[in-house]
């Protein structure tokens, strides 16, 4: 581990999965540092101790506060960069910058958010002092935030001044990638590309093997046999969510076509993305008929197992599309939060129950957990979403 470095004081500006996991890696590391969040109640319960966010332990405490402090040397900003229609709402970031610019303390801001390419040259340095600004995004999965926050793929620092870029390559461990501000906000933008472009593949070669009755699963090992390839990240399903790869996917299209690109191919893999909730759907009216008027319980909320995160469910179009035929939509999730944010959403259009096969006509499982087979009955017809243990004994949208 690299010494620390006690001149650098530390403030994390916005604390969801990204700042948490960024303030705990470096207070773990005995850097000063202060996290900064306007969620009041979320820097009372930091103040705590307690983190507001259950996979993120608190391997070392650091102090939070709902305003920004004038005295740290590096700011870190890791604020919400959500979808709009353009593509990217900024919203949250030039607030921020506003407020830094105002201070004008001398400190570097490093943009740890995910912008598109070209964000830090237009945006934020007009806002800022665009001499000292660096590009850090962050690659890190929910589900193993920590874990891949003290063991990164890699640490991509960009910056146009390679001294600035040097003072922050040594808060880091490595394996480094240095590079400037578009070139590093770019690979943040094609590696959550790639990642959905393959899930896209495996989906439709899974939907091609079911219609012609081969081993999804044996093709799909097939193909991740060739070490050109990889077996990882090949598993079928209903499609990508999640707070992440489908906003930047979209936002990444709607950059292209600002240059005058026509990005075909990742059109097509939002397309195919998008066309999964569907054809759930169709095949459960294909195995019980009509839907109108039918039950249907659907269990699992969160984007992918084991998380207390709604973003980007692919439930949410699953639902969508069963009510659109008629079908009454009864649900359950293991996460109480996950339940909550989807009566927000659907309040009485849909049913809530700890037992939600008892009457049911069919059953979704969207996102499976373990223990997820202790719920099923064997008289009520079920088809999974996704694979997971014991699928095999299942039907599945594409096995
Ligand atoms: N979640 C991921 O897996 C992941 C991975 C890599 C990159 N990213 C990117 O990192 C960024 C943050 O994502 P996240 O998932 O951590 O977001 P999040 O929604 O979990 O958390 C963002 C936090 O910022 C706070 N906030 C909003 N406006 C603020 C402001 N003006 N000042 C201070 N705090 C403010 C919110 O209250 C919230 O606590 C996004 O750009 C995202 O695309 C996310």
């Amino acid at each position: 581990m690299t010494k620390i470095d006690e001149n650098e004081k530390i403030c994390v500006i916005g604390l969801g999965f990204v700042g948490l996991s960024t303030a705990v890696y470096f207070a773990s590391r005995g850097q000063e540092v202060v996290g900064v969040d306007t969620d009041e109640g979320k820097c009372e319960m930091i103040n705590r101790g307690e983190s507001p966010v259950s996979e993120i332990e608190f391997l070392v405490r650091f102090k939070a506060s709902s305003s920004i402090p004038s005295n740290a040397s590096v700011y870190f900003i890791c604020v919400p960069t959500p979808s709009n229609e353009d593509g990217i709402d900024l919203s949250c970031l030039i607030q921020v910058c506003n407020e830094l610019r105002e201070r004008n303390d001398g400190g570097v801001v490093v943009i740890r958010s995910t912008v598109t390419p070209g964000t830090t040259k237009n945006v934020v340095a007009p806002r800022t002092n665009s001499d000292r600004l660096v590009v850090n995004p962050e690659f890190l999965q929910e589900g193993k935030a920590l874990k891949d926050s003290f063991n990164p793929s890699r640490v991509v620092i960009g910056s146009e001044n390679p001294e600035l870029g040097d003072r922050i390559q040594k808060l880091y461990d490595g394996p480094f990638l240095r590079t400037d501000w578009v070139t590093a906000e770019l690979i943040k933008y094609a590696s959550n590309a790639a990642l959905a472009t393959k899930l896209s593949f495996v989906n439709e070669i899974a939907n091609i093997a079911k219609l012609l009755g081969a081993s999804t699963e044996k093709v799909l090992k097939g193909v991740g046999m060739d070490q050109r390839f990889s077996p990882s990240y090949m598993e079928p399903g209903i499609g990508f969510g999640g707070s992440c790869l489908p906003k930047d996917l979209y936002a990444l299209i709607k950059s292209c076509e600002r240059v005058g690109y026509d990005p075909k191919l990742l059109k097509s893999v939002y397309e195919v993305n998008e066309g999964q909730a569907k054809r759930l759907v169709e095949l459960l009216e294909t195995r019980i008929g009509n839907l109108k008027g039918k039950l249907i319980a659907l269990l699992g909320l969160g984007f992918k197992e084991g998380v207390e995160d709604v973003r980007g469910s692919r439930s949410f179009p699953v639902i969508d599309e069963l009510l659109d035929r008629g079908a009454r939509v009864k649900i359950y999730d293991l996460f109480e939060s996950n339940v909550e944010a989807f009566k927000n959403r659907y309040g009485d259009s849909i049913e809530y129950s700890e037992n939600p096969l008892k009457g049911a006509d069919g059953c979704l499982v969207t996102t499976p957990w373990k223990g997820v087979n202790a719920l099923i009955r064997g008289d009520v017809p079920i088809i999974f979403g996704r694979p997971y243990m014991g699928f095999e004994k299942f039907e599945g949208l594409n096995w």
